[in-house]
């Protein structure tokens, strides 16, 4: 296609370009997110320069942006669920409308699966908006199945409905009896 994409995991001095494709994402597609514009434009700067600077390094939360020429144009976070700790979760998955249809989502997503293997996941969990029909088929393109079944989220603040896929990683893992149950102990925002 002739488009230069570039992903990397993020540094500490990203902060504004995170808050920047953030506050992007919460504006253009305020109907796949839990967080909403109004409460991500009110965090000081200070959140986002501590947010950039924990997801830069280490096994628990990661962001991975997607650069054109430079300028911040999707991202992905990764971050570890403290009620299941052994997998991780994806979330904000936001590639800006001028790049759609190229492929970006694909190429985020391989960064974000391959970093959940290097920390040793046994599985990668999301939680799509059903009718989000080109994010569920990329996720499913890319190993994830939906499992269990859509429950309203009460905690949302619009009242959207949820769908949890995911990506099993270690199969050895995935065959005990207890995975599903610890895959899909329930979700807190700890993305922040
Ligand atoms: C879902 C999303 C990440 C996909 O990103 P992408 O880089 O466009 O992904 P792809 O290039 O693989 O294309 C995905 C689909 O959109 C279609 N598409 C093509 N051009 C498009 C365009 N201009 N705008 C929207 N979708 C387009 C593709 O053909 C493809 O369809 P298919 O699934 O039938 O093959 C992106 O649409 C997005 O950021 N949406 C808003 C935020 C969101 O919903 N995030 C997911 C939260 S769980």
């Amino acid at each position: 296609m002739g488009v230069a994409f570039r992903v990397r995991r993020i540094a500490p001095d990203d902060a504004e370009r995170l808050r920047s494709v953030r506050l992007a994402a919460l504006a253009d597609a305020p109907g796949s997110f839990w967080q909403t514009l109004a409460d991500e434009s009110a965090r000081p700067g200070e959140d986002w320069r501590a947010r950039a600077l924990r997801n830069s390094a280490g096994d628990a939360h990661t962001t991975f942006l997607l650069e054109r020429d430079g300028a911040p144009t999707g991202m992905v976070d990764v971050y570890q669920p403290s009620l299941a700790p052994e997998f991780r979760e994806l979330a904000a998955m936001w590639v800006a409308p001028a790049v759609r249809g190229m492929g970006a989502a694909g190429v985020l997503l391989d960064a974000a699966v391959g970093w959940a293997r290097t920390v040793s996941a046994v599985g990668v969990r999301l939680w799509v908006v059903p009718t989000n029909m080109a994010a569920v088929r990329i996720y499913a393109r890319h190993g994830f199945e939906p499992v269990g079944s859509p429950e309203p989220d009460t905690d949302d603040p619009a009242g959207k409905v949820y769908m949890p896929m995911l990506l099993r990683l270690d199969m050895e893992e995935a065959a005990s009896p207890t995975f599903m149950a610890r895959a899909l102990a329930p979700w807190t925002d700890e993305s922040g």
